[in-house]
């Protein structure tokens, strides 16, 4: 290999070496800059002849041509590196998911309500609502429960301002006062019809909604649900509550093998009164009586409190617990799942 060639070759892996441009730089001044190998072998000319001088710069310039050439390639490779390197940091990457804004779903209490309504529509019941906060003659006394009737401290709630200081404001201990406020409202809209002598069409409501009363553990909350049902005419009888609850439960359960019993009971405001139990035939609760409604004929007080004659009026009432016919309905074994709010419990339910 003669002079020149070594001189570019061994410029090229300089060249090749230098990771940076300032590498690059000073690997560039050894063959290209005032003392580099290059610049050396022309000042070396002065002293050749006229002669020599072509061939020998000729042949210099091609070398130098190739130095350069080799200099620019790694000066494009380094700047094309560079640039990569910033492109790679900034990069997007497209492909991770987006932030997507999880949708809730209904509360399973809130499931139950929205079935009950449907199944209780389907036989004909309109539903009802009453103020959470109420006043004590609907949620006691108007439902047969005078002040100081033992049945009061099985209720015991919280009181608020407002009412009388006798008697003041409640959170509702149960729906029933519901039964009353909707009979008033009935009775005063079907009146003119009533005054002309014909019959009033029949109360038919539900009322499902929220209750309250000092209790908490893990089958009590302080606040819970409840649905009222009111079915009042000229002839019903407690053959119908029988026949209306046992349908409403064996569709709300999907069990058409479903067993209800009627165990008797006492509410001031029904008489006769029944507890309502339930009786799965297969799955894990097979065999147990499980209660889940109060019942019965409402008194001819409460009766009279609605602005209808009990002699002509006769009907019945149930009252039974939302949250209760939830866990049923979903094997769920503690109550406080419910009011928890944890999202991990709540999205098995969308
Ligand atoms: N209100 C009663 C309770 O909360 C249930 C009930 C309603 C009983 C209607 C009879 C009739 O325990």
């Amino acid at each position: 290999m003669n002079e020149l060639d070594a001189i570019v070759s061994s410029a090229q892996s300089a060249f090749a070496q230098a990771s940076t441009p300032a590498d690059l730089e000073n690997a560039k001044a050894r063959f290209l800059g005032k003392t580099g190998s290059i610049t050396e072998l022309m000042k070396g000319m002065a002293a050749l002849s006229v002669e020599e001088k072509k061939s020998r710069g000729a042949a210099i310039n091609v070398a130098k041509q190739a130095v350069e050439a080799a200099l620019n390639a790694r000066r494009q490779a380094l700047a094309d590196a560079e640039l990569n390197k910033q492109l790679q940091a900034e990069a997007l990457d497209v492909t991770l998911p987006g932030r997507a804004r999880g949708t809730g779903g209904l509360h399973p209490v809130s499931l139950t309500m929205e079935r009950l309504e449907a199944i209780f529509g389907s036989m004909g019941f309109e539903v009802a609502q009453g103020p959470e906060i109420e006043a004590d003659w609907f949620n006691f006394t108007a439902l047969n429960t005078p002040e100081d009737h033992p049945a009061r401290s099985m209720h015991d709630t919280f009181y608020v301002e407002g009412g009388s200081a006798k008697a003041p404001n409640l959170l509702r201990t149960h729906t029933s006062p519901v039964q009353v406020r909707h009979a008033v409202q009935h009775v005063k809209q079907h009146k003119a019809l009533t005054d002309a002598g014909q019959p009033m069409p029949e109360i038919r409501v539900i009322a499902p909604g929220r209750t309250y009363r000092v209790d908490s553990d893990a089958t009590h909350s302080p606040m819970f649900h409840q649905c009222e049902g009111l079915w009042i005419g000229e002839n019903v009888s407690f053959k119908d509550l029988k026949y209306l609850f046992t349908e409403f439960c064996r569709t709300f359960f999907e069990r058409d093998d479903l067993v209800l019993r009627f165990r008797p009971s006492f509410f001031p405001f029904t008489e006769p009164s029944a507890e309502i139990d339930i009786q799965f035939q297969s799955g894990p609760l097979a065999g147990r009586w499980l209660e889940v409604a109060g019942s019965g004929q409402v008194h001819p007080n409460v009766v009279r409190n609605m602005g209808l004659d009990p002699e002509k009026h006769i009907g019945f009432a149930f009252g039974m617990g939302l949250d209760r016919f939830t866990m049923l309905r979903y094997g769920v074994n503690d109550l406080r799942l419910f009011f928890d709010g944890d999202i991990r419990f709540l999205s098995q339910f969308k």
